[in-house]
């Protein structure tokens, strides 16, 4: 279910008018449905609801304080990867003991910040972070709870830039290599082994992988039994995808049955660490046609949002649907559909048949998860705002930034 649907041939999200937003915010701008967001979370949440279980909203995805706010409301926890995504999750008082601290690359200052705030548990990644970890708990006098991230080797069949659970990733410990490392985690001192951890890729359109990668964690959690090691929690990351065109997911209870299915035996908390399944189809880009030109090859559709509001397209060759803010009056064409930036790779879709109109606006579906936390400054762009869409209200949740935004930082040194 989301919540943007045309009456009348004028697109809405929940009961607001999109040319209403145009009319009173300068574009590109994010567009996010409230109920849509808060019916996604619910829906995955519940999925779960018989067994022992935290669902831990991946702030990557969408970090954005009121967004993480609604989640907390919800009873989410989240899943982090940075200081700053800690930070952002404090900010909006959620529950430490809610929060997984993921990544290859935690930072010693990221790593007493996270011990320091009592989080729930660290996902290591490899045998010197946990050296690392042991050695700031003890400065700090604390035990530091962490699981293994173990990389199971399965292939996700997914774009290889967000594949992450295969030998050749950076992610994760050799799943044959834990039972040493655990072995080591249990002589230190200052660690407490509380749990496991996997996550194989994103936008997985099959159950058959996660479901690959939980069996080869059960045999481990069993070797792990055996040798007197007993986990809390098993946190299978996150990954389930989303239809942005042809894709036909797993919904989140087909998903669930499947998990709860292999993992009942286990007696263990399940984590989880969804990103995009409850955000992506929750948000839009709002974008203002600028102008038209062809050549003898193409048309060409040039937008006010470029790469650095949007890089999925850029990036992953990702296909986001493109729809008309005001179908009244428009024409088919086939076009690209490009930004202003100074690369060739800057488009927003390639040869798309989209309905166009001078001076109108287009929408940028999909666009909830990896939209906005994803954006830059490149070509000195301000950042685009953030909407939220609640009934019939709309809130600016954060402004689109100004020139002095992209400066503030900045010092011009005489040398
Ligand atoms: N947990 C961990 C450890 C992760 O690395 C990720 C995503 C997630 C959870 C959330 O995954 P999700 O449920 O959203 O699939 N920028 C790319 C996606 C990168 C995903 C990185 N890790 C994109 O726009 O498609």
């Amino acid at each position: 279910m989301d919540s943007f649907e045309y009456k009348d041939g004028l697109l809405y999200c929940e009961n607001i008018k999109i040319t209403d937003l145009t009319n009173d915010i300068k574009t590109p701008f994010y567009v996010y449905s409230y109920n849509t967001l808060k019916n996604h979370f619910n829906v995955f949440d519940n999925s779960f609801k018989d067994i022992n279980h935290i669902t831990c909203f991946s702030v990557k995805s969408n970090s954005n304080l009121t967004i993480l706010n609604i989640f907390k409301n919800l009873g989410s926890g989240f899943d982090i990867v940075s200081g700053g995504e800690l930070y952002r999750t404090l900010k909006v008082n959620a529950d430490p003991k809610k929060i997984v601290f993921s990544g290859v690359g935690k930072t010693p200052e990221e790593i007493e910040f996270a011990l320091f705030s009592d989080i729930l548990m660290f996902n290591v990644e490899s045998y010197e972070e946990l050296i690392s970890i042991n050695e700031i708990a003890k400065k700090l006098n604390k035990k530091a709870p962490i699981s293994f991230r173990v990389n199971p080797d399965v292939d996700p069949k997914t774009h290889p830039y967000i594949s992450t659970g295969l030998k050749q990733n950076k992610f994760g410990i050799d799943i044959t290599k834990a039972v040493d490392l655990y072995k080591r985690a249990k002589s230190l001192e200052f660690i407490e082994i509380v749990g496991i951890d996997c996550h194989i890729g994103s936008q997985l359109t099959e159950v058959a992988p996660f479901i690959d990668a939980i069996k080869r964690v059960k045999n481990l959690i069993k070797d792990l039994n055996q040798i007197g090691i007993n986990l809390k929690y098993f946190d299978i990351g996150g990954g389930l995808g989303v239809k942005y065109k042809d894709e036909n997911p797993p919904s989140p209870q087909e998903y669930a049955n499947a998990i709860k299915n292999e993992v009942k035996d286990l007696n263990l908390t399940m984590i989880f660490e969804p990103g995009r399944v409850i955000v992506a189809n929750a948000g839009i880009l709002v974008t203002k046609i600028l102008y038209f030109k062809s050549n003898d090859f193409k048309n060409f559709v040039i937008v006010d949002a470029g790469m650095n509001d949007l890089i999925r397209p850029s990036l992953y060759q990702a296909y986001q649907e493109i729809i008309p803010v005001d179908k009244n009056n428009c024409n088919k064409i086939k076009a690209d559909v490009v930004g202003p930036i100074c690369e060739s790779g800057d488009y927003l879709a390639k040869d798309r048949e989209i309905e166009v109109k001078k001076e109108g606006y287009l929408a940028v579906r999909s666009a909830g998860a990896y939209g906005f936390t994803m954006s830059s400054n490149y070509n000195s762009r301000p950042r685009p705002s953030e909407i939220l869409v609640k009934d019939d209200e709309y809130f600016i949740i954060r402004e689109r930034e100004s020139y002095q935004d992209l400066i503030a930082k900045e010092k011009i040194v005489e040398v």
